[in-house]
């Protein structure tokens, strides 16, 4: 079978066909907010191949093209025949018009994009417990002009005359709007119409349940060979820690390698958390000065990284050697890791996603051939959002489970130009005083990511009667779904405030702070 099956021994029961979206994979994670297992595959997949999953439904995702278009992505029209309920949203519903003999008239000037009251007609099945006049999230030129047989109306806009449909007999329906974003009050509703009520999905994809299957898998496919494991202290590989502590206890050895671009407290944290409180295995690795002396003298951003992460890959593979022999590698690679996002990943000669093995920001990418290890992933079906309730059901702490993402490079890539150790004792006592205030606002769990970046350039301030010539701090504070997009973030000025204070008075060697409000796009939410 072509399609990738993160979890062979799990078959989806909600399958979402992708024609290009940006909202597929947020599809799929709003099924599985249901309590639902869904995956998503590419829009080619034929009839013959989803049969074989025996979904309980099929979901056709948006896409930027227009059904007329010659090349325009179709799915396989033997998908009507199935007997399997279908979904189409946007695109999809387009699709479903015309490849079941409805008409969709091409944009004419009554596009409609953001947000529009729908106004219900029918309000069973689909509909069912959607408020008449809910905003939804409208994003399309294209609308349905005549519909097909056995279909009927369900609801409508002020611009648009379908904008939900469905043919009750065949469980065949269409919505223009995009029930998945935030923005559409009540998508969730409709959502779980679908997947409960018309395609009668039991709720079993649950915390627990991936718990116990993952437990018995590893266990099943380690025996008792022995498992390396490279913990960050990000929620991943915590989470990972986690799960495979429960499985195969002793037989796992997790490493940490301190490069030294960790934030304040951070190592001893973890050392303190993982090694002491939980007995879990850590090796800590202190290269601190290898890593610092390797980056010397360089500046230029892609440089940096290349160097850290070679020399990662170096250590990781002296110290496999020395604690070793082990069999297998855990990784704590997600799904969004493997599928990659919008449809861009697809084999041209197959038509399948590209699934990306390796998780290369974690540096283990480039592992030299004669490390043959096997890879344990247990975590390579799941989105982030289901990682952290695994990690919290495991008993991670908050501080670990909801913590702000944080690159595998470290400060060392918030230090713009050469990494000596005054920056970076300069830049950790900065990016822990971001931490604390926005924490102490109550804004963390808010805010995407928040931290500091130090800039390599003095200019003149003034301490007491001292004329002061120091670098300035850059604070990032961003908001963001996936870290694909992101906005800065509106921080209280009372708490820049403080932040600045703080930072100009107790950083040495930082004399102004600086507040970045750049979205990405254009800006990276990163400096390098
Ligand atoms: P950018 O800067 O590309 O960052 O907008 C997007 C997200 O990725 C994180 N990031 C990294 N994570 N290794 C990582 O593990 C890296 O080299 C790296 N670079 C960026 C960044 O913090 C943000 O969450």
């Amino acid at each position: 079978m072509s399609i990738f099956l993160p979890d062979k021994n799990r078959l989806p029961a909600i399958v979402i066909l992708d024609f290009g979206s940006q909202y597929s994979e947020l599809i799929a994670r709003r099924v599985r907010e249901t309590e639902v297992y869904s995956l998503v595959v590419n829009y080619s997949t034929s009839a013959e191949e989803l049969k074989k999953l025996a979904p309980k439904g099929i979901i056709l995702s948006g896409g930027p093209r227009s059904v007329y278009e010659d090349d325009a992505p179709y799915c396989d029209p033997k998908i009507w025949d199935l007997d399997i309920p279908v979904l189409g949203v946007c695109y999809g519903m387009q699709l479903m018009v015309q490849q079941l003999g409805g008409n969709v008239q091409a944009a004419s000037g009554r596009a409609e994009y953001g947000k529009a009251p729908l106004h219900i007609d029918n309000s069973t099945s689909l509909l069912a417990n959607v408020l008449d006049g809910s905003t939804m999230w409208m994003s399309h030129g294209d609308s349905v002009k005549e519909l097909p047989e056995g279909f009927e109306c369900l609801a409508h806009t002020t611009n648009t005359s379908r904008a939900a449909i469905g043919s009750q007999n065949r469980r065949f329906y269409g919505v223009q709007f995009h029930p998945e974003v935030v923005h559409s009050q009540n998508g969730m509703q409709l959502i779980k119409n679908f997947i409960h009520d018309i395609c009668k999905c039991p709720p079993d994809w649950t915390t627990k349940a991936f718990i116990e299957e993952a437990i018995a898998q590893v266990q099943k496919q380690v025996g008792n060979k022995k498992v390396l494991l490279a913990l960050s202290g990000g929620v991943d590989s915590s989470t990972l820690a986690f799960l495979l502590h429960q499985a195969i206890g002793d037989q796992l050895t997790c490493m940490f390698i301190d490069q030294g671009f960790m934030r304040k407290g951070e190592p001893e944290f973890l050392m303190e958390f993982f090694d002491q409180k939980f007995h879990i295995n850590v090796e800590y690795i202190n290269a601190r000065e290898r890593f610092i002396s390797k980056l010397n003298g360089i500046v230029d951003p892609e440089q940096k990284r290349k160097i850290i992460g070679t020399e990662f890959i170096r250590v990781f593979e002296e110290e496999s050697l020395r604690l070793g022999p082990f069999d297998y590698l855990a990784q704590g690679t997600l799904y969004p890791d493997v599928i990659e996002s919008a449809g861009t990943n697809i084999d041209p000669k197959t038509g399948d996603r590209i699934a990306v093995k390796i998780k290369s920001h974690h540096n283990v990418g480039g592992l030299p051939k004669d490390l043959q290890f096997k890879l344990v992933e247990p975590l390579r079906g799941l989105f982030k959002d289901e990682v952290r309730n695994v990690g919290k059901s495991l008993g991670l702490p908050s501080e670990i489970v909801r913590r702000h993402p944080f690159p595998g490079p470290g400060l060392a890539i918030r230090i713009l130009g050469e990494v000596t150790e005054d920056k970076l004792h300069c830049l950790r006592n900065a990016d822990l005083i971001v931490r604390e205030e926005i924490t102490k606002a109550g804004l963390y769990h808010d805010i995407w990511q928040a931290f500091a970046v130090l800039l390599p350039v003095r200019s003149v301030g003034v301490m007491g009667d001292q004329r002061t010539y120091a670098w300035p701090i850059v604070v990032r504070c961003i908001s963001s779904e996936d870290g694909m997009t992101a906005d800065w973030s509106r921080v209280p000025y009372e708490t820049l405030e403080c932040i600045s204070n703080r930072i100009v008075n107790e950083v040495e060697g930082v004399n102004r702070v600086v507040l970045d409000i750049t979205s990405k796009p254009p800006g990276t939410i990163e400096w390098e």
